[in-house]
């Protein structure tokens, strides 16, 4: 392609360019004014032609948008990319306004300076980025609601659960010692076993939304880790024997004392337990390990259960997640509370699992100062 070609080609792109090109002379006299400046200005390059350059611009920027170009103009650089300086006002013949990103570049020729510009109509991006932002500001006010709202309906669902399950239990107890209907004593225990699920899912809620606001309080001393394992499979090991599971504990005698929130910890634990145990078929083993690394104890609860696809691995600690192949018993909060646990201790919490041979997870916790070990 010879250069004749190349420079009418160039000519031709200018002219059809949806850009605004604007050509001015050194005394910001206009001399060339492409379609997309007419289309953008709504002037024609006719009436344009010698008219000075502030016709383009709103009075309020005229004067600094001078300066601006003089700086430029005693600057040796050669061109300024859009986006490289700040957005400019255009002002079209009707008298609008429009928000426009800028180019320009400068030539001398014979001692003559003289300047184009290259102008994009931005009207619809800014339009796009404050909608996203309008949007985003609404999608969180929206999650605050529906927190705010959890909190409060779990909240004061619990005085009204508490005395459902405390009334079950006192007719249980009733039934122990008198002789009562055998349908009452029947109804009372299926209601006490209601509200315990009830209150139990409260108390969950109850959790997430606190530890999410930062709001749950964790009073952590040195503590055996070996004590905390113990307790939580005692707590599970009445489940486990009636699934059919083999439930284990290698934890050294010889552990470093931890520093956690002990109620905290043996709720952490118990959920990790209660999963391994609740997603592990009859015959099965679910064994928790702990050992130090350290300055921390790395403690780990592994099933031989039905495991997790890789690809669900990375949303079994989002709130309300359960896999659609495990039967949902929970309300998938379990493993949300965990990670808030372990987390609000300034420890880590990771899983590994493989589908059809068993499921790991492992945390980290803090090891207690050495002078209280
Ligand atoms: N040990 C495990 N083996 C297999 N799947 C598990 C295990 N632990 C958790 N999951 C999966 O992760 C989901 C979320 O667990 P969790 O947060 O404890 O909620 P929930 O137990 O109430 O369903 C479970 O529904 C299950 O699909
Ligand atoms: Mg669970």
């Amino acid at each position: 392609m010879n250069q004749l070609t190349t420079d009418r080609l160039l000519r031709a792109s200018v002219a059809t360019s949806i850009d605004a090109i604007i050509c001015t002379d050194e005394r910001r006299k206009i001399t060339f004014f492409n379609h997309g400046a007419e289309a953008m200005f709504g002037y024609s390059a006719e009436e344009m032609m010698g008219k000075p350059l502030d016709v383009l611009i709103p009075h309020r920027f005229q004067a600094a948008h001078r300066e601006h170009v003089e700086k430029f103009g005693a600057s040796r650089q050669a061109t300024r990319l859009m986006g490289e300086r700040r957005e400019v006002s255009g002002l079209r013949k009707d008298g609008t306004e429009f928000p426009a990103a800028a180019s320009i570049a400068q030539v001398t020729l014979d001692g003559e300076h003289a300047y184009s510009v290259v102008l994009r109509d931005v009207t619809e991006q800014h339009r796009f980025e404050q909608e996203n932002s309008e949007l985003v500001r609404e999608l969180r006010a929206a999650v605050v609601a529906r927190d705010d709202m959890l909190g409060i309906v779990s909240h004061d669902l619990r005085n009204p659960v508490n005395a459902v399950k405390m009334l079950a239990a006192a007719i249980v107890r009733a039934g122990e010692t008198a002789s009562l209907p055998p349908v009452v004593a029947e109804h009372a225990g299926v209601l006490l076993q209601a509200a315990r699920q009830m209150d139990a899912l409260i108390q969950d809620l109850l959790d997430v939304s606190r530890l999410e606001s930062g709001r749950m309080t964790m009073a952590p001393r040195p503590v055996a880790m070996t004590e905390l394992v113990a307790t939580a499979t005692s707590l599970l090991a009445p489940a486990a024997e009636e699934a059919g599971v083999r439930l284990t504990s290698s934890v050294s005698g010889s552990l470093p004392q931890v520093d956690v929130d002990p109620d905290r910890m043996v709720q952490a634990l118990s959920n990790l337990v209660s999963n391994a145990v609740k997603y592990t078929p009859s015959g099965g083993r679910v064994d928790v390990n702990a050992q130090v690394d350290g300055d921390i104890v790395r403690v780990s609860v592994e099933d031989t259960g039905v495991g997790i696809p890789e690809a669900e691995l990375h949303r079994v600690f989002d709130r309300f997640w359960q896999s659609r192949r495990t039967n949902r018993s929970g309300a998938g909060l379990g493993l949300t509370i965990v990670r808030g646990i372990v987390r609000a201790h300034g420890g880590r919490i990771w899983i590994e699992s493989r589908p059809g041979e068993g499921t790991k997870v492992h945390f980290s916790v803090p090891r207690a100062a050495r002078a209280d070990a």
